[in-house]
């Protein structure tokens, strides 16, 4: 790897006590060029923009696709990733999915090893804290012919965070828009994937929602994920979520919830949502409790879900009485060293 450290660290200038969720970069990021058929060097390099033009591919067809993952630090500040070669893996099917090259080991987990070494100074400690990491990868071919890129840049940046939606947020099912196909790239982590979802979300938040909950393109009757969310339902005492495929994103959150679930003896069942079903449930009270998990904001609880022009209001449950609650502390004490790791998660 070829190391290049800053002269001018904005540490200094971070304020742990005050800062936003994704807008401020450590010091350093990782990136590795790909070109005439290879990966060239893994590059750790001081945080900044690099020379592109708006013919670029990535930007004007959308060949480009990343991951979201976390760092933190306990109170001897050791540091943990949390299962980073699931990430690896996932980055590695959605470039499959939109014909980008096979992001090399060396670039991925030495690459994130090596920037969460450097800018170890950077990453909060404390409840909620860590660092967010973002690991990109981008057509970078200057040339407008629509095929598959011939250049692509890998990178890795970082930014501090706190939990990201941490209130309760109202989202609404969605009747018309999906995010997702069969066939299409539902499953991986495109890009384009998020550009699609931000016009119906600010349809649903022109309406007083947060967030849409996105239901099958077909008959719009299944619940499919929340937000950049994967989505859950608690009704009575069984939780419910769908099963991924095609359209559906492998969140590393939610598999570690159902690990969770099946070890703290909650009843889990993994298959079709039906939105009749959720709705039946909110009207006769014994819909409990719904929520979202995704690495960003690990569980995002909801206080009212909206169908058609109808509006829910979900229960408030005592944090000791609520699923989500009860599987996120244990997921965030394995993350952050408060517990023992029983799986193997932490790195
Ligand atoms: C994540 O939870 O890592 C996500 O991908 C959500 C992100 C778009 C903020």
């Amino acid at each position: 790897m070829i190391i290049q450290k800053t002269e001018n660290s904005k540490l200094p200038t971070f304020d742990p006590n005050n800062f936003s969720f994704g807008d401020t970069f450590i010091d350093h990021m990782i990136i590795c060029e790909y070109e005439n058929g290879k990966w060239g060097d893994v590059k750790l390099v001081p945080y900044g923009p690099l020379p592109f033009t708006p013919a670029m591919m990535g930007v004007n067809y959308g060949q480009a696709c990343f991951e979201g993952m976390k760092a933190y630090k306990d109170e001897n500040d050791d540091i943990f990733l949390f299962r980073p070669e699931k990430n690896f893996e996932r980055i590695n099917k959605s470039a499959k999915r939109l014909a980008i090259p096979e992001i090399p080991r060396e670039a991925f987990i030495d690459g994130l090893n090596a920037l969460v070494d450097i800018d170890r100074e950077w990453i909060p400690k404390g409840e909620g804290m860590s660092l967010y990491i973002r690991p990109v990868v981008f057509a970078t071919e200057e040339v407008l012919k629509a095929r598959v890129s011939n250049k692509y840049m890998f990178a890795i940046v970082a930014t501090p965070a706190k939990s990201y939606y941490s209130a309760p947020v109202s989202v609404k099912i969605s009747d018309y828009y999906s995010r997702s196909a069969n066939g299409g790239v539902g499953f991986a982590k495109a890009a384009g994937n998020y550009a699609a979802s931000f016009y119906p979300t600010q349809l649903a938040i022109d309406e007083g929602y947060d967030q849409v909950i996105w239901t099958d393109d077909a008959t719009h009757e299944y619940f499919e994920e929340s937000g950049t969310m994967n989505v859950f339902v608690r009704i009575n005492d069984t939780i419910y979520t769908p099963k991924t495929s095609e359209k559906i994103l492998d969140g590393v959150t939610r598999d570690s919830f159902l690990q969770l679930a099946e070890r703290n003896g909650i009843d889990v069942v993994v298959g079709d949502v039906k939105v009749a079903d959720v709705v039946a449930a909110l009207k006769d009270g014994s819909l409990k409790e719904a929520w979202g998990v995704g690495t960003a904001v690990v569980t995002t609880r909801f206080e009212a879900i909206g169908y058609g022009d109808e509006k829910f209001a979900l229960p408030t449950l005592a944090d000791e009485d609520s699923f989500a609650f009860i599987l996120k502390k244990a997921l965030v004490d394995i993350q952050t060293n408060h517990a023992e790791d029983p799986f193997g998660w932490r790195v």
